[in-house]
């Protein structure tokens, strides 16, 4: 397995909703705002945990991958899969450090390091890798049981659902 990949089983998705923000202080909120109008007609407990994980994820690549040219940039993406919703932040990369899903641990007191056991403890699962050019995706994918999200479209036209 290559480093930095945290690999879990990815069931296929169909792509949904995708935008780039600039990288700066505004883009948690930036994203959050993004992910709310996305899932408007979603079941309020999945947009609900959705606007947490993309919080965690898009606050990491902001905290934990260098800036510098070309990598004042980040990628918010939502796929649609047969029970689940999946979201993605895409990073520019970065060899050290690297995503760590440690469990919470709800006997500690640590005010840190609690983002990605967040995020694991939403979804049903979770994971990272890298892509071309050293990009990093780090995704969810949050149970949508009750199929709660708007029929989502094929590029051929296809109704997906609900
Ligand atoms: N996109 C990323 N690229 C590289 N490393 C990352 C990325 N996201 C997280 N990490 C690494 O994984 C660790 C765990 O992330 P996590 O979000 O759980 O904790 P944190 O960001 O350090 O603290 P908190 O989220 O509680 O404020 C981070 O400390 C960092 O080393
Ligand atoms: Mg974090």
């Amino acid at each position: 397995m290559a480093a930095g990949t945290v690999r879990t089983q990815m069931p296929d998705v169909t792509p949904w909703k995708d935008t780039t923000l600039r990288r700066s202080e505004e883009a948690a909120r930036q994203a959050r705002q993004a992910v709310n109008a996305w899932l408007a007609h979603s079941h309020a407990s999945v947009r609900f945990d959705m606007l947490q994980v993309v919080s965690e994820l898009v606050s990491n690549a902001i905290k934990h991958v260098p800036a510098g040219p070309q990598r004042d940039w980040l990628r918010v993406r939502l796929g649609v899969g047969a029970d689940f919703v999946r979201l993605e932040v895409i990073d520019p990369g970065t060899s050290q450090p690297q995503p760590c899903f440690a469990p919470l641990r709800l006997s500690s007191l640590e005010v840190s390091g609690r983002g990605l056991g967040i995020v694991a403890a939403l979804s049903v699962r979770c994971g990272t890798h890298l892509v071309d050019h050293g990009h990093r995706v780090v995704w969810a994918d949050l149970a949508d049981t009750r199929r709660a999200l708007p029929a989502v479209r094929e590029p051929a036209g296809r109704a997906l659902s609900p």
